[in-house]
């Protein structure tokens, strides 16, 4: 009897394992749209964790440069990983290199994709554009994934027909260092894909946390809001921006203070994600524009790509 019932349930835990197997897709094929910062990070991550990969933008002069970062970042990641055994480093680039590709043809690469993930610039309009006709040519099972930081992965998703195989994978920058990934799942997202979303964040070597699909997440929604009131307690002339630096830095222990990390982020990206976010809820006073941060854009002082944005870089 005892062996009976050891029997059964050993026999019913396997096949319940085997019927969660069937039902996740494991990831091998992905296809990142969008080379820049972002895409070309995660293209390098899923390449060197042996998924193969295909990364696509909008002509090969951008891919040949996307691809050159791709190496040298590979160079860095090696340099430290490997340090003691250059020819396990070189194997290791080699075999990274093997596994990625480039196109600039997104329809024609999806076919036999499981995983799209897209990281083209910061536009509703033309980021639902692309996903409305991938959807027409990528299989039944694919799974559609933006790395959007602002926008509604719910309004990409109904530009599609697969709203239950739509979330959000949101790599943070720089991607090959930064171990977080937060995985966004919509009230359409069904459970199969979330895991498959979770199994792939963990299969390229990142900490996935989960989030509903709520403006910025977890991350942005606490450190957008918490830089933007930076900004207005220096505009009303409380503090200095200097003395808030430094007072988040040894007070609080961050490796940045709130005006270096606007003018690291861009103080157009951050204006651009507190507008939209003020558009959704306009009176959430946490979203509240700041008439500095909107006169420093205007200016053009968009932080340290520009030279100068709340500091100088020059
Ligand atoms: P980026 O400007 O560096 O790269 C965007 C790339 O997409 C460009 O190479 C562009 O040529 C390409 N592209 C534009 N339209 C395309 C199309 N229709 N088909 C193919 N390629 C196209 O932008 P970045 O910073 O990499 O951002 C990409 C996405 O990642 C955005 O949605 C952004 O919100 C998100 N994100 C950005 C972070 C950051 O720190 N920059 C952090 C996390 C998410």
């Amino acid at each position: 009897m005892a062996f009976a019932t050891r029997h059964f349930v050993r026999a019913a835990a396997s096949s319940a394992a085997a019927t969660a197997a069937a039902k996740k897709l494991i990831v091998k094929h992905v296809t990142v749209i969008g080379g820049g910062l972002m895409g070309a990070g995660i293209a390098q991550v899923a390449a060197a964790s042996g998924h193969t990969v295909v990364l696509v933008d909008q002509s090969d002069e951008i891919l040949k440069k996307s691809t050159k970062g791709i190496e040298e970042s590979l160079k860095r990641v090696t340099k430290k990983k490997f340090a003691d055994k250059p020819e396990a480093g070189a194997e290791f680039i080699e075999k990274t290199l093997k596994n990625l590709t480039t196109s600039t043809d997104a329809v024609a690469v999806v076919h036999s994709t499981d995983l799209v993930i897209e990281a083209i610039v910061e536009n509703q309009e033309i980021k639902n554009e692309l996903f409305k006709r991938l959807d027409k040519f990528a299989p039944e099972h694919t799974i559609f994934a933006s790395n959007t930081s602002s926008l509604q992965i719910t309004q990409l998703a109904n530009s599609t027909t697969r709203q239950d195989r739509f979330g959000g994978l949101h790599f943070f920058n720089p991607v090959p260092m930064m171990k977080l990934v937060e995985v966004i799942k919509t009230p359409m997202t069904s459970q199969k894909t979330f895991e498959s979303l979770v199994d792939f964040s963990k299969a390229v070597g990142k900490s996935p946390v989960s989030c509903k699909d709520t403006p910025g997440f977890i991350v942005n929604r606490l450190l957008v809001p918490y830089m933007m009131e930076a900004v207005r307690l220096f505009e009303r002339g409380d503090a200095s921006k200097e003395d808030i630096d430094v007072a988040m830095k040894l007070g609080a222990g961050y490796p940045m203070g709130p005006f270096e990390l606007l003018d690291y982020v861009g103080l157009d990206t951050s204006k651009y994600i507190i507008d939209g976010w003020h558009s959704l809820e306009p009176n959430n006073p946490l979203f509240a524009p700041s008439p500095l941060l909107n006169q420093l854009v205007e200016e053009k002082k968009l932080g340290k790509k520009t030279g100068e944005g709340f500091y100088k870089y020059k």
